[in-house]
Order: structure tokens, then sequence, then C-alpha cells
């Protein structure tokens, strides 16, 4: 028996794993029959398995889904955690658990002639799922990829898009490394793409740079043509003061939460090891019944101030002194 025959759970087997740069690896997977085909610029929850327990990661796909099998790129994260074990550990015949792809960040949703993408480090995966799709599909729209990266060997995919834009006649491809220009500054998005405001707009990459990007939009009245997949959740406001008292109940302990952490890194830097998976909203890994107090969600803005609600301690921090289930 095939190690990834299962009667109802998607499961994955490396066919290949291909060393994209000293801290990014690609995995080509074969999934099993439970596999529904992805839209490009989707993500899963990849399940690994290590020292008897599973941990769950999410990830954007980037293969097209016309591919024979499914790739996904991942950059290995300081610390012990899940992308440095795969890093070390991913070889061909490993098997992991997936999830079906979920997500909004695709061209699906928003159909358009004119294309921007602006990618940062890994924030490249989407794309390539995209782009490699519309070369299936003969697209001849017009497309204008800005990617962002340290220097030229930190460049993802960097000979996969030079094949892509033989493939792709309307695409450019605009390089910015800060290593020789510096950090780009967004001021100078509208020089490098003078029509901007006629497209429409993608944006994936590290965090600060996707708030920076975003606000820029926002002041020029853009906002709506702009879609972002964001690898992490947005970072609570660090100029509010005080650190708030909370009370985990099933561990008997208490902590305080600093007013740039989110729950979930609080209760860790307290020694606590609720269960996580992306850490920035999707999976509901972190889910946990608040019993007393008033929290605030980072993405949606909207507070629970009722007793007894299920908060996401990945997004959530607390207004007032909390109870949690914990
Ligand atoms: C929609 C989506 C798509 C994604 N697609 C990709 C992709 O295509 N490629 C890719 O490389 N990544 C992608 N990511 C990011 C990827 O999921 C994370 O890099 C990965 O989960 C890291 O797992 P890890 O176990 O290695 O690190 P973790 O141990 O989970 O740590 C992740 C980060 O969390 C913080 N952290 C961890 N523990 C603590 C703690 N105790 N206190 C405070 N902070 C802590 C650290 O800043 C660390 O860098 C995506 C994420 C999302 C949400
Ligand atoms: S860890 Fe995924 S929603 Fe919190």
């Amino acid at each position: 028996v095939a190690p990834v025959c299962s009667l109802n759970e998607t499961l994955a087997r490396v066919v290949e794993r291909i060393d994209e740069d000293a801290n990014t690896i690609s995995l080509w997977l074969k999934p099993n029959r439970h596999w529904q085909k992805h839209t490009p610029g989707q993500h899963l929850t990849l399940g690994v398995e290590i020292n008897g327990r599973r941990h769950f990661r999410v990830f954007s796909v980037s293969s097209s889904p016309d591919a024979r099998l499914l790739r996904i790129t991942l950059r290995r994260q300081p610390g012990n955690g899940v992308t440095n074990w795969l890093h070390q550990h991913a070889s061909q015949g490993m098997v992991f658990s997936l999830s079906q792809s979920t997500g909004d960040f695709t061209l699906a949703q928003h159909p358009s002639k004119s294309l921007l993408f602006m990618a940062a480090g890994s924030g490249i995966t989407p794309f390539m799922a995209m782009l490699n799709s519309l070369v299936h599909n003969h697209y001849t729209g017009d497309i204008v990829l800005l990617q962002l990266c340290r220097d030229e060997q930190d460049r993802l995919f960097r000979g996969e898009l030079a094949d892509l834009q033989r493939h792709l006649p309307g695409l450019e491809l605009i390089v910015h490394s800060s290593a020789e220009k510096a950090r780009l500054p967004c001021e100078q998005l509208a020089e490098l793409v003078p029509d901007l405001a006629e497209r429409t707009s993608y944006l994936c990459g590290p965090s600060g740079w996707m708030e920076e990007v975003s606000a820029w939009f926002d002041t020029h009245d853009l906002s709506e043509q702009l879609h972002q997949e964001r690898f992490s959740a947005p970072r609570p406001s660090s100029s509010k003061d005080g650190n708030t008292k909370v009370h985990a109940n099933q561990a008997e302990h208490s902590f305080t939460q600093g007013a740039d952490q989110t729950l979930l890194e609080a209760a860790e830097a307290a020694g606590l090891q609720p269960p996580y998976g992306c850490r920035a909203g999707l999976c509901r890994t972190c889910l946990c019944q608040k019993r007393r107090g008033t929290t605030r969600n980072l993405v949606t803005g909207i507070r629970s101030k009722q007793p007894d609600e299920w908060i996401q301690l990945c997004i959530t921090v607390a207004e007032s002194e909390l109870e949690l289930d914990l």
C-alpha cells in the first residue's frame, strides 16, 4: 500500500526537493486522490509530524493547478520551528497531510487586463502560481511584477521568472535590490509604474513593508484596487502604554500581556504552549474561550466584551484584565 493511500485524509508525498537558496526550499508534492485543485494564489495548511506531534503551518501554493505535481516553497524562519525542521529533514518520499486550498488572493476573484504584482522575499510564492497559470492560459494582458530582494542571490525564482518572461509577452519585471539601491520608498511606486492607478494590484511580502504600501494606496485613494496576502497578522500598536493582566484558568497561572504583544505571544512568553498554526488568523488552531474581560481582534478591529466568547489568540489583544480558558 502506497503511503499516501487514505480513505478520507488528503496526503501528499515529496517527489522532489529543490534548494532555491541557503534558506529556501521548494517541495514538489504528489497528492492523493482527495486533493482538489487550487486556484492560483491560494494557500494550504501542511501537517508535519515531528517527534510524534503533528504541527500545522500555512504555505501558498507556488505552482500552477495545471502542473502534474503541487509545489510549495518555504523560507526557513529563525528558531526551531517547522520551517527549520523541514529545511533540515525534508526529502523525497516523506509524507505530509494537506488541507484543501483556500483564500481569495486570486485573479479569478478580480479579473483585469492590466495587473501590478508587488512581491518581496518569500511573498513571491503566490505570484509564481498565478504567472505559471497565466502562461498555461496564453494570457496576453499587461503585467508589471515588482520584485523586492536584498540582492540578486536572494532573489527567489530568478531563473524561472526569466523563462516566464519569454512566454508572457506582456510581463515586465522590475527588480529592486535593497543592497544596491537601499529600501524602496513608497513614493517611488508611481515613478516605477506610472499607470499604477489603472492597474489591479496585488501585494505580498513582509508585514512592515505591506503596511507601508497599503497606507500609501489608502492615502492615494487606491485601496479598493489593492489585494493583499498576509503571511503574518498585523502587529499590535506598540504606541499604547501598559501591560494587561491575564489569568489562564486551566494552567492556574497569571501573566501580563505587553502593549506590543498578541495574547498568543504573551502566553508563550509566560511559558504556556497554546496550540497554533498560521499565526495570522486563518486556521483557527489557536481558538480559546474568553471567560471575562474585553479583547480586540487586530484584523477586524471588532471588540469582544461578552463573557464566554471564542477568540483567536494569535490576532487578539487584551483591552482589560482577562480570564481565559487556557
Ligand atoms: C496565507 C499564508 C501563506 C504563507 N505562505 C508562505 C510561503 O509560501 N512560503 C513561506 O516561506 N512562508 C509562508 N507563510 C509563512 C509561514 O506560514 C511561516 O513562515 C511558518 O508558519 C513558520 O513556521 P515555523 O514553525 O518555522 O515558525 P514558528 O515557530 O511558527 O515562528 C514563526 C514566527 O513567529 C514568531 N514566533 C514564534 N514563536 C514565538 C514566540 N514564542 N514568541 C514570539 N514570537 C514567536 C517568530 O517571529 C517567528 O519568526 C505563509 C503564511 C500565511 C499565513
Ligand atoms: S494560529 Fe491560525 S488562527 Fe491563530
